[in-house]
């Protein structure tokens, strides 16, 4: 990229999550790590009917959404379960009766909690609960909580349910913007006002995801709870198309960022279990996954660009106390992505053509090209007409950019993880007709905190 593209971009919010907030589906959770839904509807406008869709960085289902509402088939992996249940709830068909079921249950759980006609259920066990909620307002998410669990199956109503209590739980906090990444206010002051009912906040919440369910996507997605360093073990049919925003190497933490839901909804019972999760993922350095940091060594079988270890070395020997850990940071985020790129090859069909959205960081003044990075492994791994095209600011920092890396799948020689015949069938759905013979694809933030 030379400096006159970098210059003119601007910080574009069309291009963030905040587009998705009033998209139906697409707005029932706000989170940092999504992109926004026009980026994707931009990569997927040229493409022809019927592909198989990969998104192998799920996050909020983004991907998977769009695009099986323009009736394409979708799979999409995450590490995170709480996602992979957000994006399941997200993306699945809802028949008219669930929906109305759901509609009745919420009324029904409304009349158990505010006439606390039930246990409520244990206080979240996370860490200064009482800076996210006045005591009021835990106590009736506690017992709006039993309310839903009593009233509802393990089933899509309750899916329907939580997704409106996890809005609500996000609204009643003391976060500032209503979002779990921001600072406080100050707990007392987000107490509900007692001139509203407190039912009508839920009542508001579920009708927003109701009125979202009625939209049914056309395809089908498949939603795994999986690591993408390893994708073939997720799926058996070979995608045509990857629209994907992996994790940055910024020191974001997605396990950080969702505690309050994870909390609530149980995937999460101690900080323990916070740190373990985000060290499985990539990117993730919270709690414990900083201390693993500092013992952590690469893989002998592990080979990353030049690139990147140039600028590893130049954290390493910035003379900063953490100049080491934030170097093994880099230099680990370097090797999961090589895994994966590495690794995706084996679930694509050839011509399949692959875009991840990522952005650049800097440590110390050294700044990360990850975007060269991205490209220089994806040509390695057997990727062609690797293109880097930025596309937009991301914030005041000029430097730091984001980025669309673009390649197509062609490498030959090595064989599929995924059975000839499923090959054949997928591209003969990309093309429209018959199967047709095909030459057989080749397989080719550290967050210092208290979780
Ligand atoms: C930038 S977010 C994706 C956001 C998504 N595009 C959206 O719009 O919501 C990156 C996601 O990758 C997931 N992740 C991190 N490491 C992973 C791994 N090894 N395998 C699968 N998913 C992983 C994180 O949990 C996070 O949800």
């Amino acid at each position: 990229m030379n400096g006159t593209a970098t210059s003119k971009l601007r910080q574009r919010a069309e291009y963030t999550h905040r587009y998705n907030t009033r998209l139906g589906r697409h707005g029932w959770l706000r989170l940092t790590p999504a992109y926004s839904l026009r980026i994707v509807e931009e990569l997927m406008a040229d493409c022809g009917p019927n592909l198989r869709v990969l998104d192998p960085f799920c996050g909020a289902g983004t991907t998977a959404l769009a695009a099986a509402n323009r009736g394409h088939e979708a799979g999409t992996v995450d590490i995170n379960p709480f996602l992979v249940w957000f994006a399941r709830a997200k993306t699945a068909m809802y028949g008219s009766r669930k929906i109305m079921e759901a509609e009745t249950a919420g009324e029904a759980v409304l009349q158990k909690a505010l006439q606390r006609r039930i246990d409520p259920v244990e206080e979240p066990p996370m860490h200064r609960i009482e800076r996210w909620w006045s005591s009021s307002d835990r106590m009736y998410l506690r017992y709006l909580k039993a309310a839903i669990e009593d009233v509802s199956q393990n089933d899509q109503v309750r899916d329907l349910l939580n997704v409106a209590f996890c809005r609500l739980v996000i609204r009643l906090s003391a976060a500032a913007f209503n979002h779990q990444s921001m600072s406080f206010r100050d707990a007392a002051q987000s107490e509900l006002d007692l001139s509203v009912d407190e039912g009508e906040l839920f009542r508001q919440e579920l009708r927003f995801v109701t009125e979202g369910a009625a939209y049914n996507p056309e395809g089908n997605v498949s939603v795994v709870l999986g690591d993408s360093r390893r994708i073939e073990d997720c799926f058996g049919e070979p995608f045509d198309l990857v629209v994907t925003s992996p994790p940055y190497a910024n020191r974001m933490s997605y396990i950080r960022e969702l505690r309050p839901y994870m909390y609530w909804l149980d995937y999460l019972q101690n900080g323990r279990e916070a740190g373990e999760l985000d060290w499985q993922a990539i990117g993730g350095t919270w709690g414990v996954a900083t201390s693993r940091l500092g013992k952590w060594r690469r893989a002998a079988d592990v080979r990353l660009p030049d690139q990147l270890l140039e600028v590893v070395g130049q954290i390493a020997g910035s003379g900063r106390s953490n100049g080491s850990i934030l170097a093994a940071y880099v230099e680990k985020y370097g090797e999961d992505v090589a895994k994966h790129v590495a690794s995706v090859g084996r679930v694509l069909r050839p011509g399949a053509r692959a875009h991840y959205i990522v952005g650049n960081s800097v440590f110390y003044g050294v700044l990360v090209p990850i975007e060269k990075v991205y490209a220089a492994l994806m040509r390695r791994a057997g990727f062609e007409k690797v293109e880097v095209r930025p596309i937009r600011k991301r914030n005041s920092k000029k430097e730091l950019v984001e980025f669309c890396v673009s390649g197509t799948w062609s490498a030959s020689g090595a064989t599929s993880r995924i059975a000839p015949q499923r090959q054949e069938a997928s591209a003969a759905r990309a093309s429209g007709g018959e199967p047709q013979p095909s030459a057989l694809p080749a397989a080719v933030s550290i967050v210092f905190g208290t979780p």
